[in-house]
């Protein structure tokens, strides 16, 4: 069985084709870049979306080897997200699986996030740690659904670095710029705020931009900011571990690939009998194999299709609405 998968929820529009065995045969993606200085305009983005998705489809099945007609089922992210970019590719999905007269499955953007990380590194039944730009959640498998443990109450830990590295001066993406300027850095202190299971950035945020301003040298902030930050939420994920009684942890998202973050992580789980694993970083951003893969488990555990005349997107589709049968 082949499923095409399409991701839309923000910047990213992406296709890939994906077979049952968990074979990616491609994985094409074509990024809306905001002009300098802005952040992204929805409208925008979905203008792009709907310009990129033919060539995009072609460039799918080429290099997956395929045709339209070898298409089993289609699967597409139907939320959290942006509603024009989540609408770009609803309208797209639903045009081509009517066509095509072939089923069509709505996936959750955060559950595909934690189905590409099983089906990559192997881990059965983890806890996930999903940093992305504007996401930090703590996200475990219990009484059939992914429910969220802990997660940030304002800002997510991508954007946290993100906003001290242009306080700084630094170089968009910052997060990879910090964890440079970290290395060889001391510890200066910064506020740790974790509340109760939940999680906060932009205090320290502002704490660590002052500290810059007031002569504490880069390499002994971005140190302390990282360190701060990574130890909170591997205090979460430890508390998640010991609460679910689980042994593995996946680590997703842009911000996990950073060294410091995962090797922090990792040392925690060892300490307790665990094993941590990052998913590999084309998986580990947002692509669109991941909707095509999940696409594929749900079709297997009898998620019915779509009605085509009545499917809508679901921008702020929660990852507990989802029932998860299939672990
Ligand atoms: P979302 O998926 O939540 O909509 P996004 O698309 O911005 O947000 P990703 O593309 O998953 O998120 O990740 C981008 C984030 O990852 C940026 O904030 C970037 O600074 C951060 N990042 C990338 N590499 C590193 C690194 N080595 N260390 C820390 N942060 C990193
Ligand atoms: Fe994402």
């Amino acid at each position: 069985m082949i499923c095409l998968g399409i991701e839309s929820t923000a910047h990213t529009f992406g296709m890939s084709v994906v077979d049952d065995k968990g074979n990616v045969l491609s994985n094409v993606k074509d990024t809306y870049k905001p002009k300098a200085g802005w952040g992204i305009i929805p409208m925008d983005a979905r203008k792009h979306h709907e310009e990129i998705a033919d060539s995009l489809l072609k460039n799918a099945l080429e290099k997956a080897g395929k045709g339209e007609e070898d298409i089993d089922i289609i699967s597409f992210s139907q939320g959290p997200g942006l509603p024009p970019c989540l609408y770009a590719g609803m309208n797209f999905s639903v045009e081509l699986a009517k066509r095509l007269g072939k089923p069509l499955i709505g996936v959750n953007h955060c559950i595909a996030h934690i189905e590409i990380g099983r089906l990559t590194t192997k881990l059965k039944d983890p806890v996930t740690l999903y940093v992305s730009g504007a996401n930090t959640q703590i996200i475990a498998h219990v009484s059939g659904k992914y429910r969220v443990f802990g997660e940030t109450q304002d800002i997510g830990i991508g954007n946290a670095l993100d906003k001290f590295g242009r306080e700084a001066g630094l170089e968009f993406p910052h997060g990879p710029k910090i964890e440079v300027h970290a290395k060889g850095g001391k510890w200066i202190g910064l506020p740790y705020v974790v509340k109760g299971m939940d999680l906060s950035f932009s205090g320290i945020v502002t704490d660590a931009t002052r500290k810059l301003k007031q002569g504490e040298s880069l390499r002994d902030v971005c140190f302390s900011l990282q360190e701060t930050t990574f130890a909170m939420v591997t205090e979460v994920i430890e508390r998640a571990l010991a609460h679910t009684g689980k042994n593995e942890v996946l680590l997703t998202g842009g911000v996990a690939a950073n060294k410091r973050l995962t090797g922090m992580v990792d040392i925690m789980c060892r300490e307790r009998g665990a094993k941590s694993a990052a998913v590999p970083w084309e998986y580990c951003m947002d692509n669109a194999a991941m909707i095509a893969w999940t696409g594929i488990v749900q079709h297997k555990a009898g998620h019915a299709p779509l009605d085509l005349e009545k499917v809508e997107v679901l921008p702020r589709w929660r990852t507990d609405d989802v029932d998860v049968v299939w672990i």
